[in-house]
C-alpha cells in the first residue's frame, strides 16, 4: 500500500492481542462489544494527541494552579450505523460530553455501493471535532459517502477510527480527503469477492447485535 501522510496504523502489541480475539468466530457476542468499546477507547486516545487544550484554574487541596482541559463541547461522535454504534460508548468514555449524530448505510448486497438510509447531526457540529466511527473500512464506500455528508454540513475537523482496515479502503478515502487523518488499529490484507475484508472478522453489524 502507498504511504498516506495522514494514515495512521497502530501496531500497539495489546490491540494485537485484542484484535485477535475480536476476529474468532469463537467469540461471542457479549465479549465482541466490549472488545469493540475497549479498542475504541485506545484509539480515541492515540488520536487526540494533537488536540487543543484551554488553561483552567483548579484549586488542589494544597494551591490554586493552572491546568490544561480538552473545552466542554468541543467533540462529536458519528457513528455509521449499524456497526460503527459498537464504538459510540468507547468514544464516550474518554468525552462524556460529546453529542452524538448519527449517519445510516448499508452496502446493496449486488453492487457493493453504500446507500444512505438516515442521517440526522447535532446542531453546531461544523465548529466541532468530528470522529466518524466504522469499525470496519472495507471498500471505503460508506465512509467516502458519510465524509461527504459531514463535509457538506461544514465539518472541517473530522477524524476517521476503524478497527480493521482493508488497503482498498484506505487508498478511496486517502485519494478523496488526503487531509482527513484516518486512524486504523490494523491493517488486513484485502477484500474477497463480496467485498468483505480478509481475514477479517466477519460482518461487524451481526456480531454486535446478534443478527446472525
Ligand atoms: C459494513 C460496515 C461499514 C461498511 C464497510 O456495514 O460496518 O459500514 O460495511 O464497507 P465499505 O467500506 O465497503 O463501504 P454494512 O453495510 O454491512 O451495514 P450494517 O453495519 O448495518 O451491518
Ligand atoms: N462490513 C463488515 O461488517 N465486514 C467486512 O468485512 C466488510 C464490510
Amino acid at each position: 500500500m502507498k504511504n498516506y501522510k495522514n494514515v495512521f496504523i497502530f501496531d500497539h502489541p495489546l490491540i494485537k492481542h485484542k484484535i485477535a480475539i475480536l476476529r474468532d468466530k469463537k467469540t461471542g457476542m457479549k465479549e465482541f462489544r466490549e472488545l469493540v468499546e475497549e479498542i475504541t477507547t485506545v484509539m480515541t486516545y492515540e488520536s487526540m494527541r494533537d488536540v487543543e487544550l484551554v488553561p483552567v484554574r483548579v484549586e488542589t487541596p494544597l494551591e490554586t494552579t493552572t491546568q490544561y482541559k480538552v473545552p466542554e463541547e468541543s467533540v462529536a461522535i458519528v457513528p455509521i450505523l449499524r456497526a460503527g454504534l459498537g464504538m459510540v460508548n468507547g468514544v464516550h468514555k474518554v468525552f462524556p460530553t460529546a453529542r452524538v449524530g448519527h449517519i445510516g448505510m448499508y452496502r446493496d448486497e449486488q453492487t457493493m455501493l453504500p446507500q444512505e438510509y438516515y442521517c440526522k447531526l447535532p446542531d453546531g457540529i461544523e465548529k466541532k471535532t468530528v470522529f466518524l466511527v466504522d469499525p470496519m473500512l472495507a471498500t471505503g464506500g460508506s465512509m467516502c459517502d458519510a465524509l461527504d455528508a459531514l463535509v457538506k454540513r461544514g465539518c472541517k475537523k473530522i477524524k476517521i477510527m476503524s478497527i480493521i482496515a482493508a488497503p482498498e479502503g484506505i487508498a478511496k478515502v486517502a485519494e478523496r480527503y488526503p487531509d482527513i487523518p484516518v486512524y486504523v488499529s490494523t491493517l488486513d490484507r484485502g477484500l474477497n469477492e463480496n467485498c468483505y475484508i480478509l481475514p477479517g472478522l466477519g460482518d461487524a453489524g451481526d456480531r454486535l447485535f446478534g443478527t446472525k
